[in-house]
């Protein structure tokens, strides 16, 4: 039996003023349920990052960027480091969301030198991965996953070992914001195909304990069955993380 203990990640992605976020948070910390073993994180824009970090202080809630650049500092105009998140108090980081990378060209060589910055700053990656309806459609789903992992992991596979508190998310892209979930079986297959790719290409302790999430419409109705999948450990949770009546029940139904 999988031991890894649940993780539920709300990406805002480009919503929410400062003062939005507060009250989102101060709902998330007065009506969570105490008694779930499950770890939750918020990924705000970059502009709410220190207004929810000391809101959620003491709350049990980890903090995420949305993205970074991998330069520590330098001339990089509108760009954020790994540096300055770990300043404003980030545990962890999204990189490589199917929103980068298709619509702001984002390549796997980018995201790898993210992902090294990231980790050589202490910060924890979500690396997403996840094939296009197209591609699905050809039957590359597999291929595609395969691709984006061997790219965005390739400093991981130079040092032959992936810190295990790194955090793999499938995300298919037809699934995101479409309201069309993938149902628990396209679901696990490609988590467990995932799992076997660490296992391969690392070693299987670590893979055992690597969490992988999913991402793509998922809702307090569906979460429930998307979990079953003995390889899904949590999820990366867009629309339904922006309100606490839809983000709690999630969190709630992730864990036993
Ligand atoms: P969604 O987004 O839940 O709104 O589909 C998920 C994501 O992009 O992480």
């Amino acid at each position: 039996m999988s031991v890894r203990k649940p993780f539920i990640a709300g990406n805002w992605k480009m919503n929410l003023t400062v003062a939005e976020a507060i009250d989102l948070i101060r709902a998330l910390r007065s009506r969570r349920s105490e008694d779930k073993d499950v770890d939750v994180l918020v990924a705000p824009p970059f502009t709410s990052l220190l207004a929810v970090r000391q809101e959620a202080a003491g709350a049990r809630i980890f903090l995420g960027a949305q993205n970074m650049h991998w330069e520590l500092k330098g001339a990089f105009t509108g760009e954020i480091s790994a540096r300055m998140l770990k300043d404003v108090g980030c545990t962890h980081v999204i990189l490589g969301h199917s929103e980068r990378r298709n619509l702001f060209g984002e390549k796997d060589d980018a995201i790898d030198l993210k992902v090294k910055s990231a980790v050589l700053l202490g910060l924890i990656p979500i690396v997403c991965v996840g094939e296009r309806l197209e591609e699905r459609e050809a039957g590359n789903t597999f291929e595609v996953v395969r691709k984006q992992l061997e790219g965005s992991l390739r400093n991981f596979l130079a040092d032959q070992k992936i810190p295990a508190t790194t955090i793999l998310a499938y995300e298919p892209v037809w699934a995101i914001g479409t309201g069309k979930t993938a149902t628990p079986e396209q679901a696990q297959e490609v988590h467990r195909f995932i799992r076997e790719w660490l296992a391969e290409r690392f070693d299987k302790p670590t893979a055992d304990e690597v969490r992988i999430l999913y991402g793509g419409s998922v809702t307090p109705s569906n979460i429930k069955d998307i979990m079953k999948g003995p390889d899904v450990d949590g999820a990366l949770v867009g629309g339904a993380s922006l309100k606490a009546e839809t983000f709690l029940p999630i969190i709630d139904f992730a864990a036993p």
